[in-house]
């Protein structure tokens, strides 16, 4: 598989380099001018056919973005990632052409934002163990039940829910359905005070006998669960690029300030160059690892496997990078305000959502068990 990056692809990367570092802020409170110029861009529905109002661009040149944006603020990274990944996708590859005409257009150009909405207090790792509920009444379902850690809670447009229609079926009992902000019976929590990530506005979402029509179920009954899976593969990639970008800014960050002791005469020792070419080798890694993972999904087979070891990689390189980067940096990054301080606390919510990375790596080794065969 061919895993450098064609013309085509490298003339996007400098254009997404380019808007992430002239375009986009870093700080206050949720991104709505950074998601507006995405807009502008068609970044809000890079990988949506334009027959449905985005670009019709591949998974990698998403990802290229993805990376750029996160590099310079990683709460935006992670609503965009959120919004396309597993708020646009369900649609596009679930949705009924009414449900398409009706939501994807909007989602693509950026007018509506999509969230997620799966997680919940007793169901973290284990999601098939959720407890909100939706009946069957006359024409349609009532959902109650309440969401827990959602990308955008308070903000968001439509929510990709997950209920359960009987939990004493587990993963067979659970729904997909397109929950519309402002229904009666939907309530958005506060922004969650985080130690990183922000801007991102995680929230709460509460569902109190909430009537969502037949029309606004998302695929068959009790066909949900495999439906989030399927989502999260390409949202796991999306995640990577997330971490690399923030790998990134930690590396880049930290060499500008090495350079500035050497200029002042300071010696900077040989341990800070084995940990820099340490981390700007494994950048290279997660790189390759992510690149493959996009390709993966874009030819259409299962990227299960490849999207879990990009997203446990480069999510733990974030960490790590940030962890080092602000080891060598001392008191030049760790002030309140210093991007490296921001760069270590966005760090560590990567490695936990969208399935932890004790999670990716059951996900890797059940994969590979599958592929072993003993006969
Ligand atoms: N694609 C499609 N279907 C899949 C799949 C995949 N990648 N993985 C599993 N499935 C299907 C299986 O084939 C099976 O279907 P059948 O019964 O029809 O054969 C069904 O799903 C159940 O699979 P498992 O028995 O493997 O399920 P499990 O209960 O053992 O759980 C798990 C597997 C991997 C641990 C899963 O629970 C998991 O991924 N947990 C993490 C949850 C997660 O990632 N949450 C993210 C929250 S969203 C978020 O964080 C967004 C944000 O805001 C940033």
């Amino acid at each position: 598989m061919e895993l450098v990056l064609s013309e085509y692809h490298q003339k996007r990367w400098e254009e997404f380099k380019l808007f992430a570092d002239s375009e986009l802020d870093r700080g206050g409170q949720f991104p709505h001018e950074n998601l507006k110029k995405a807009g502008e861009r068609g970044y809000m529905g890079l990988p949506i056919p334009q027959a449905w109002g985005g670009k019709g661009e591949d998974f990698l040149t998403y990802i290229l973005m993805l990376e750029e944006v996160s590099r310079v603020c990683a709460s935006t990274g992670v609503i965009l990632s959120v919004h396309t990944s597993v708020a646009t996708f369900p649609l596009l590859y679930f949705g009924s052409d009414e449900q398409k005409n009706r939501f994807l257009p909007d989602l693509a150009s950026g007018k509506l934002l999509g969230a997620f909405a799966l997680t919940e207090a007793g169901a973290g790792s284990d999601a098939a163990a959720l407890a909100a509920t939706a009946t069957i009444v006359a024409g349609g379902y009532l959902l109650n039940g309440s969401k827990m850690f959602i990308t955008g809670g308070g903000e968001a447009d439509l929510f990709t829910v997950f209920a359960t229609l009987d939990r004493s079926l587990g993963s067979k009992g659970i729904t997909a359905f397109l929950v519309e902000k402002g229904c009666p019976g939907l309530v958005a929590g506060p922004p969650e005070r985080k130690m990183g990530l922000n801007r991102s506005h995680t929230a709460e979402i509460r569902m109190e006998d909430l009537f969502i029509p037949a029309s606004n179920r998302l695929g068959d009954e009790k066909a949900g669960f495999n439906i989030a899976m399927a989502l999260l593969d390409g949202g796991r990639i999306g995640i990577a690029a997330q971490g690399l970008g923030l790998a990134r800014a930690a590396l880049e960050f930290t060499i500008k300030h090495l350079k500035k002791q050497e200029r002042a005469g300071i010696k900077t020792g040989q341990w800070s160059a084995f940990v820099v070419a340490d981390l700007a080798a494994k950048a290279e890694a997660a790189r390759l690892l992510i690149y493959k993972a996009a390709k993966a999904k874009d030819s259409r087979s299962s990227c299960t496997r490849e999207a879990s070891m990009a997203k446990v990689f480069a999510t733990d390189l974030a960490m790590d990078a940030a962890t080092k980067c602000l080891d060598l940096c001392h008191s030049a990054g760790c002030g309140e305000n210093n991007p490296l301080n921001r760069y270590f606390c966005d760090a560590k919510a990567p490695q936990i959502y969208e399935g932890s990375n004790q999670i990716q790596r059951i996900v890797v080794a059940r994969e590979l068990l599958r592929q072993f065969n003993l006969s």
